[in-house]
């Protein structure tokens, strides 16, 4: 019964493609780690605070909420992030009736993971799944949802715990959002995205409603600076740092075959450059004992200057009020006493990150089951297809978007017109709704976006920054994907 699997030569040649662009992909990107440490790891000077646990010194309120924007075993990473982020501020001193956490919860119980019932962030990391409260999980892990979580509106929330962020003027906000992104956007497990403007007026909304002191959000997904740039207003005391700028990627880490590796049974990467930067260095940048802040730079200039030859990194930006910097983290992460008299975290100086751009971080997976089905030829042809699929879909959006642009502003400049970045401070696009009826328009014709295609609403706005208009979009989709919507 044994099928024979058939490697054909262009399929061989794609996933030859696949692994080279993985290695190198591998190799980019860790120059900007220490250069990002100093952005996101502030000493504190806790000594002058009170510290009681998840309380501000005006005797406010913490509140914390928590998202991985992600499903599927593939993006194991971004629920991890989360769950490592609550561990934090549980053991820093929040309650869990102030820490609302959004994610869809198909991992630890996953039939892929090897250590049923758990997840890690770290390849010798502890479980930090258990005793995360499941807030909201699966088809309610919605852009809505957040929205009516953070404005603390109970009646508008569907299914769920119904817990909501009910803050106070004297509270403390913070946000923490992990998933992939494309330029204006961030993912969610089920539709719609989260658009920034939708975002933004949420956090606007927030502020009027004067039920909260100072909120600090930190965002990791590609373009994540996209969401904010040109947008965030500076006056509604709010501070965001992102993974990356408004035009890259941002980087998973512990993944199958690169260094750091996760342990061997693992065939998924563990954490997000950005996010296990801001939560492993917790410990040292808590107790900066036998390293002082400046011999700290020190040491990261010298280390960022060993990789100065590599070309591509994210930066991590900042937005919003940058005089809120949380250099008191510890008034939105809690506390924890037992960090206090550690050793700064060395070690972890002096380790190299391998990372992955998030976009390839699912081919690498699949490509990994691949591998370790080797003695089973009809799950491993299954994979192979899946693969395959999954590249095909990617030329086919990549391709009808290129072929849009042609049509639309002529075969020299449709490349370039698609691709053209604003000035920084400028929002990715001034209409919105025109970015969304425009993903509409491509999705009808073309088929799903999907996670992959987040990375083309650069496209979609430019579309719409040139005033292109509704049936002129829809002319060039139909004549550009045939009216053949080969789906996901
Ligand atoms: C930014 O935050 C600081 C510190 O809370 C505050 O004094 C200042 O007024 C804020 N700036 C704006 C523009 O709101
Ligand atoms: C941080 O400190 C805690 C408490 O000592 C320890 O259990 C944990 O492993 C440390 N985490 C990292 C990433 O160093």
């Amino acid at each position: 019964m044994a099928m024979h699997l058939k490697m054909t030569p262009s399929i061989l040649a794609l996933l030859v493609a696949v692994v080279l662009a993985l290695i190198q992909a591998s190799w980019v990107c860790q120059a900007k780690r220490w250069e990002m440490n100093m952005n996101i790891r502030m000493p504190t000077d806790k000594q002058s605070e009170s510290k009681e646990a998840g309380t501000t010194e005006e005797g406010g309120t913490t509140w914390a909420v928590l998202v991985a924007g992600s499903q599927g075993f593939g993006n194991y990473r971004h629920q991890a992030d989360v769950c490592h982020a609550y561990q934090i501020l549980k053991r820093g001193g929040l309650k869990d009736e102030n820490i609302v956490v959004f994610m869809y919860d198909d991992i630890a119980n996953n039939e892929l993971n090897p250590r049923r019932g758990t997840i890690i962030n770290h390849p010798n990391g502890q479980d930090v799944y258990a005793g995360v409260p499941k807030d909201y999980t699966g088809e309610h892990v919605t852009a809505q949802n957040f929205y009516a979580v953070l404005l603390g509106d109970k009646s508008t929330v569907k299914g769920g715990s119904g817990k909501v962020v009910a803050s106070k003027p004297n509270d403390r906000i913070f946000i923490y959002y992990s998933d992939h992104g494309g330029p204006g956007v961030l993912g969610m497990p089920n539709m719609p995205y989260i658009y920034a403007k939708d975002f933004i007026e949420v956090l606007k909304k927030k502020h009027s409603s004067n039920s909260y002191k100072e909120m600090v959000i930190y965002v990791e997904a590609c373009e994540s600076g996209s969401v904010f740039e040109g947008m965030m207003p500076e006056n509604i005391n709010v501070y965001v740092t992102t993974a990356s700028n408004a035009q890259e990627s941002s980087w998973g880490t512990y993944c199958p075959g690169m260094d750091p590796a996760p342990p061997p049974e693992y065939m998924t990467c563990l954490g997000d450059l950005y996010s296990v930067a801001w939560m492993e260095d917790r410990n040292g940048s808590m107790s900066m004992n036998g390293l002082n802040p400046m011999e700290f730079l020190r040491l990261v200039k010298e280390r960022t200057s060993n990789f100065n030859t590599f070309t591509a990194g994210s930066h991590v930006m900042e937005y919003g009020n940058k005089s809120i910097k949380p250099e008191k983290l510890y008034l939105y992460q809690g506390f924890d006493p037992a960090t206090e008299n550690l050793p700064a975290n060395k070690v972890l100086l002096n380790i190299k990150m391998g990372v992955v751009n998030q976009r390839d971080a699912d081919l690498l997976f699949l490509w990994k089951k691949y591998e370790r089905s080797m003695d089973k030829p009809e799950k491993k042809h299954k994979i192979l297809e899946e693969i395959t699929q999954t590249m095909k879909h990617r030329i086919h959006l990549d391709g009808g978007i290129e072929l849009i642009g042609k049509l639309l502003f002529g075969p020299n400049n449709g490349p370039h017109t698609l691709s053209s970045k604003r000035k920084p401070g400028m929002p990715l696009v001034d209409d919105w709704d025109c970015l969304k009826s425009m993903v509409r328009v491509f999705e009808d014709q073309c088929g799903s976006l999907s996670q992959y295609g987040m990375k083309h609403m650069r496209a979609f706005a430019n579309i719409c920054n040139e005033e292109i208009s509704h049936s002129e979009m829809e002319e060039a989709c139909i004549a550009a994907c045939g009216g053949h919507n080969p789906g996901q």
